[in-house]
């Protein structure tokens, strides 16, 4: 089986990392769209637009399933995606949402995510249609986003940012934080130091962990990479990603330039 994953940058590598280890046979084609990140900030139809692309890409590649691993395009795109394409979509948010409401002890859930995604009102619906009474404090943080993509990840600025972006969550007593975009899970270990106690979810593990309950361990294991663009400190971010050398990094970019 082969499955196309895609994100607006490297943030859904973490989906792959996490789905190639349940299901090491897997063939995995990923899409990061580097050229055109961030999504978090742009119009829905912008977004829907590229998500439809992204996933138009991945379909020429023959993949039998597509997971959108990313908050902000699974916000926006998820539904359509799914009425329009021959192949079932998964997206980040659902599975999350469950991981959050069986995670929660005191009903009060933080939702951090791209200003789209919290605009989008997409984790309360979900969280609130499996546990109505969740008291659930969403933040926009369009910092972080930035600060991965350039290896900001651990610096002081970084902190300085999540610090302010933690506050409302904290004050209002959460116990469980939703890390509502992909890239934020490489922002655990600051998240952490800041607020010890509380309980993460991480979106895009949650979403390999729902997929690889669908779909069978079957294929060759091959883990082919694709991006539009490379960035400077690309290479050793995917490799914070994906340890161990095993995805195989397609040599020509994707020239999204020319999708209209
Ligand atoms: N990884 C995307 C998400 O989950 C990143 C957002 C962006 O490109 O702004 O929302």
């Amino acid at each position: 089986m082969k499955v196309g994953v895609f994100d607006s940058g490297l943030g859904g590598l973490g989906t792959v990392s996490a789905l190639a280890r349940l299901r090491p046979n897997l063939d995995i084609i990923y899409f990061g769209d580097t050229a055109r990140l961030p999504y978090g900030t742009r119009s829905r139809e912008a977004v829907r637009r590229y998500a439809a692309q992204d996933a138009a890409f991945l379909l020429k590649k023959g993949v039998d399933a597509i997971l959108i691993a990313c908050g902000t395009a699974s916000s926006a795109a998820l539904p359509d995606l799914s009425d329009e394409l021959s192949v079932p979509v998964y997206g980040v948010v659902r599975p999350a949402a469950r991981e959050a409401v069986q995670t929660t002890q005191n009903r009060k859930i933080g939702v951090l995510g791209t200003q789209g995604t919290i605009a989008s009102g997409s984790y309360e619906r979900a969280i609130r249609a499996l546990m109505p009474e969740a008291q659930i404090t969403a933040v926009a943080c369009p910092l972080l986003v930035p600060f991965v993509e350039n290896g900001e990840a651990g610096s002081d600025l970084c902190r300085m940012a999540l610090m302010r972006y933690l506050e409302a969550p904290k004050k209002a007593g959460c116990d469980t934080l939703l890390l509502g975009c992909t890239h934020y899970p490489l922002l655990k270990d600051d998240i952490l130091a800041l607020w010890p106690e509380v309980k993460l979810i991480d979106a895009s593990a949650a979403l390999a962990r729902d997929f690889a309950e669908k779909c069978p361990d079957e294929g060759e294991g091959r883990v082919e990479l694709f991006t539009s663009d490379f960035s400077q400190g690309f290479f050793e971010l995917a490799e914070r990603f994906l340890p161990g050398g095993r995805a195989h990094f397609a040599e020509e970019k994707v020239a999204v330039e020319t999708w209209n």
